[in-house]
């Protein structure tokens, strides 16, 4: 899927993850959104983070599926250096279980002499700031959001010795999984001038038709479910996004049905299971490599066509 957009604060970001390494720096906060919490994982984080202790926190709980959030934090458990709690960034006791599991993960650190220093991160939307204010029990400024001033890094005091270091929300230049691509629109992670909002509904009913059948036709009142098309059809029907003669507006159906799953108004529905990213991954590594092989092979064509021309013309004179 085509994504138009510019990563807002990559670059200073990236930047900003680097210098917190190189200062020092005991666990890395990873916040996901559990209804996506394969796709919503930034690869770039990964990269410039290897190695430190990794608590993924998997938030917006309340609207994913209860039985594969499970999945997830099995899945996250199961890796070195890693562990992984499930959240609603709203609510101040499960807030604080994410100090407990920081503690565990580097059990050397904390106190003034050897403070405790994480690093939180995750994709714009995801909750961040809502966890930040709840764990600090104010309303803290958005790293970043400050007009006219970069602000790529800030420290939060959350108790004696333990500091958190907040930065912007960020995302990556390319999504090589497409599904990846579809879930964040879904989501609402990606802003809505950076995607065609039709094609994102029409995925993201393949994605409810596959596991949540049902919920899909209780909602919209729908006796059966056909093509994706007509099940979009239908929901602009119900919905009375008609236009003049009578059609259906695709678009304003399209734009209906994501407003209504972003507010969980379809219940409680993850969109992927960590088997499912695990294959999708794998195909965009085989993808990108037979496309890295394809252009080495039109290079060495075209590297023996000039030899031959140039053997040739040599030949001529
Ligand atoms: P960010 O800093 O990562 O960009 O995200 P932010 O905290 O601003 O949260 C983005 C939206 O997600 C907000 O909704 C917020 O209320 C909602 N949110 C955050 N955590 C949770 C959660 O655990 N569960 C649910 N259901 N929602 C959560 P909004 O509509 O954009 O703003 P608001 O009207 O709620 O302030």
């Amino acid at each position: 899927m085509p994504i138009h957009w510019f990563p807002g604060h990559m670059n200073a970001t990236r930047q900003a993850i680097k210098d917190r390494v190189k200062a020092g720096l005991d666990v890395v906060i990873e916040l996901l959104d559990a209804r996506l919490p394969g796709s919503s994982a930034n690869p770039l984080l990964a990269a410039l983070t290897t190695g430190r202790p990794s608590l993924k926190v998997l938030n917006k709980q309340d609207l994913a599926d209860p039985e594969l959030t499970a999945q997830w934090l099995a899945h996250y458990n199961a890796q070195p250096h890693t562990r992984a709690i499930a959240l609603d960034a709203g609510e101040k006791a499960p807030a604080r279980l994410l100090i407990k599991a920081c503690r565990e993960l580097a059990p050397s650190r904390g106190g003034m002499d050897k403070p405790m220093r994480v690093l939180i991160c995750g994709i714009p939307n995801v909750g961040k700031s809502t966890l930040i204010n709840t764990l600090v029990g104010r309303k803290a400024a958005k790293t970043g959001d400050e007009p006219g001033i970069t602000k790529t890094e800030q420290r939060i005091v959350l108790e004696d010795g333990f500091y958190l270091f907040d930065t912007p929300g960020m995302l990556w230049p390319r999504i090589s999984i497409e599904q990846s691509g579809y879930h964040l629109a879904a989501s609402g992670a990606i802003g809505r001038n950076a995607f065609d909002e039709e094609e994102v509904a029409l995925e993201l009913i393949a994605v409810l038709k596959r596991h949540y059948p049902q919920r899909l036709q209780e909602r919209f009142g729908l006796a059966e479910l056909g093509g994706e098309d007509e099940v979009l059809r239908a929901i602009g029907l119900k919905r009375g996004a008609k236009i003049k003669g009578g059609d259906v507006q695709m678009h304003k159906a399209a734009e209906l049905l994501l407003v209504e799953y972003r507010q969980g108004l379809l219940g409680r529905i993850t969109l992927e299971t960590p088997q499912e990213m695990q294959a999708w991954r794998q195909a965009a590594a085989d993808a990108e490599a037979r496309k890295a092989a394809e252009a080495e092979a039109a290079r060495l064509a075209d590297k023996e066509r000039r030899s031959g021309r140039r053997a040739a013309s040599s030949g001529d004179a």
